[in-house]
């Protein structure tokens, strides 16, 4: 048994008995195949392969320029080492907005082509009519609302949303709406905790906070932000638990330092010829074959 206190995979019902059991759930994204081995190993109840993949392994500079080709094949990576999380595909900027059938189209492609449990979409607003869309298809759905880096450009940029109590109450009429139109679950990013706390006992689906405060019934963060394997800048909210960059950085160092002294490799880094074979090869050479 993990740490979720199963060896099945999870389901959607696992996460409202969950929240209805006060037992926080644990949310992390991955964007490989040996990071979804790692956080399935860890025990985490819900994977995300979320598109800040475009910063975190893709080199862009936003979340914007990639897509759902790009998202795809990292997403059927990590579907390839999960077993028991839900897993959490991200569509991608420009894939779902446009129209109720676009969104449907992208949403069934991350699962038919990569097994997710379920997407993710962001906003409120006309995001609502896609996410009533995609849940109509039979499709469950994740919403997203507060700091949506999809559109941080016309929120004033990667800053906390909600601090006033009219920008409090819109958030708070989104996530109303997102619940309504079916969304089985709603992340909340970087929003005041007191936005939080007046919001939870509104949801009767699980909140997934990210910078939200306590009061959420689970959390989530980029695995690349908490490992502390990605150089950018970090939010206030990241915490990190480790240093893995430093650790690779100090790694991959002492290999070239060793291929360069001709410490590495040594003897038995190496292969043998069967006795006899290297003066049979000698012979040979020798004699001209
Ligand atoms: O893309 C992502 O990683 C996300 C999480 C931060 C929620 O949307």
């Amino acid at each position: 048994m993990s740490a979720h206190g199963t060896t099945r995979p999870l389901t959607i019902a696992d996460f409202s008995a969950k929240k209805q059991a006060g037992e926080p759930i644990v949310m992390v994204t991955a964007y490989d195949h040996p990071s979804a081995q790692i956080v399935e190993e860890a025990g985490v109840d819900m994977v995300l392969v979320g598109d800040s993949a475009a910063m975190t392994v893709l080199g862009y500079p936003s979340t914007v320029p990639v897509t759902v080709d790009e998202m795809l094949m990292l997403t059927r990576a990590v579907r390839r080492g999960l077993t028991t999380p839900l897993l959490v595909g991200d569509l991608p900027f420009g894939s779902y907005e446009a129209s109720d059938a676009l969104a449907v189209e992208t949403a069934q492609r991350f699962v038919k082509e990569a097994g997710c449990d379920l997407v993710k979409i962001e906003r409120g607003g006309t995001t609502v009519d896609r996410a009533r869309a995609i849940v109509a298809a039979g499709i469950p759905v994740i919403g997203h609302i507060g700091l949506t880096p999809q559109t941080a450009t016309a929120l004033g940029g990667y800053r906390a949303q909600g601090r006033s109590a009219e920008a409090a109450l819109a958030l708070i009429d989104d996530a109303l709406a997102l619940q309504d139109a079916g969304c089985s679950l709603l992340v909340i990013e970087a929003v005041p905790a007191e936005v939080t706390e007046l919001l939870m006992p509104l949801m009767r689906i699980p909140v997934i906070g990210i910078g939200a405060g306590a009061d959420a019934d689970g959390q989530v963060l980029v695995l690349h932000d908490l490992l502390g394997i990605y150089d950018g800048p970090a939010a206030k909210f990241v915490k990190r638990y480790a240093d893995l960059r430093s650790v690779a950085v100090a790694g991959v160092g002492e290999y070239a330092r060793e291929v360069r002294s001709g410490a590495y490799p040594a003897a038995e880094h190496g292969y043998g010829m069967p006795e006899g074979e290297a003066d049979r090869l000698r012979e040979l050479l020798a004699k001209g074959r």
